[in-house]
């Protein structure tokens, strides 16, 4: 096999393992049940969490602390970011999608379109604790 084919092969296969990670991710159904524990947090965690925990610039601005899976749902000083079943109008997807006047994370790159799809379908499934 020429090694252009097998780039070309290895190409289409990453790009397949990306799909399969994360298109079915658009639909919720398609693949399983997400989990805070294990999908959500560690995004919270890497890309969020440097200025929405202690005494972090976002924490002191906005009162959201994403330390907790309480302190997510408690949400900012003015109210919940997220409304269990509905990643429309649940402000954590509004600003990490990127579909409000700021965006999340601030002065950041933006999260890619997995993270922001497992946040999506995870807050769609009930934005449970588990
Ligand atoms: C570099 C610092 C920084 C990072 C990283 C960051 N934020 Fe923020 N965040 C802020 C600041 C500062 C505010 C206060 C609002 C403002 O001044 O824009 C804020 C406010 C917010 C608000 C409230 C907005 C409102 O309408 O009141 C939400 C929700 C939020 N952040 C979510 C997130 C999420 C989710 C992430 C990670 C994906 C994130 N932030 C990452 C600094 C940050």
């Amino acid at each position: 096999m020429s090694s252009v084919v097998r780039k070309a092969m290895l190409g289409a296969w990453v790009l397949l393992g990306g799909t399969l990670a994360c298109t079915g991710v658009a639909n919720a159904e398609n693949r399983g049940q997400l989990s805070y524990a294990d999908d959500v947090r560690p995004i919270l965690q890497i890309r969020c969490m440097e200025c929405h925990s202690g005494n972090g610039a976002g924490v002191t601005a906005s009162g959201l602390n994403l330390e907790t899976y309480e302190g997510l749902m408690k949400g900012t000083r003015f109210g919940p970011i997220v409304i269990p079943g509905n990643a429309m109008v649940s402000n954590l997807n509004v600003l990490v999608e990127g579909r409000a006047g700021i965006r999340m994370p601030h002065d950041r790159k933006r999260l890619t379109s997995c993270e922001t799809s497992i946040l999506h379908d995870w807050v769609n499934q009930g934005a449970r604790n588990n």
